[in-house]
């Protein structure tokens, strides 16, 4: 099978149909409590235990590789989760032709790639202009999660995010039960510190 290359952003747009996509993803999210967006969502591990615990609740993945939707795409038929659903997208454009504006309660980025070499700093997907879109895609008192194990692009996110007035910080544990993402997990059983920020967007 033909390896498929990560596209960087700038160079590639493969976000093909994900505009027509949206109106599937209104139509299947109407009737929940609430929208959860994971993006960056790999093999769909945390987006099908999240929506096994949370029926009430939908779940919309964007992850960049292909066969990785599919195989999230086949847990998720298996599971019989009518409450998820994932597309193939990249970068913050993708969550622009996917989401609509103000659409959702909550927006995981769990472990974005550091790219820890200076030089290919530009390829990391929490940047101002990212954050920017991820609010234009919250609600207003939606909450953006993030966590890396990666302290330099901690600190990055947390400067991108102070220097934006819609942000104001929340607590981490806000009371919902959600499972552990795949790389929390080998992080945790490493013991290596994990950067967690929880931030809502406020009415600015
Ligand atoms: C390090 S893994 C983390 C996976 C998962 N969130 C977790 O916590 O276990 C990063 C995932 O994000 C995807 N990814 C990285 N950059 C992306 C981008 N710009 N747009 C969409 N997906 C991206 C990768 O393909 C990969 O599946």
């Amino acid at each position: 099978m033909r390896k498929e290359v990560i596209p960087v952003p700038g160079r590639m747009t493969p976000n093909a149909g994900l505009h027509s996509a949206r109106a599937d993803l209104i139509s299947r999210s109407v009737g929940y409590e609430r929208v959860e967006c994971d993006f960056g969502a790999s093999k769909g591990k945390f987006l099908s235990e999240c929506a096994a615990l949370h029926p009430r609740v939908f779940f919309v993945g964007l992850e960049g590789l292909s066969e990785r939707v599919i195989r999230t795409n086949k847990k998720i038929k298996r599971l019989g989760l009518a409450n998820a659903a994932i597309w193939r997208g990249w970068g913050r454009e993708s969550l622009e032709e996917l989401v609509p504006e103000e659409f959702l309660d909550t927006l995981h980025i769990s472990f974005p790639d550091p790219w820890p070499k200076r030089r290919h700093w530009g390829r990391r997907l929490v940047t101002p202009e990212f954050l920017e879109s991820a609010a234009s895609r919250l609600k207003i008192h939606g909450v953006l999660r993030l966590m890396t194990d990666h302290p330099g692009y901690f600190e990055s996110m947390k400067r991108n995010i102070a220097a934006q007035r819609c942000w104001i910080e929340v607590p981490w544990d806000d009371g919902i039960v959600r499972p552990v993402t795949e790389f929390e997990t080998i992080f945790m059983d490493k013991g290596e510190p994990i950067g967690r920020l929880s931030v809502a967007k406020t009415a600015y």
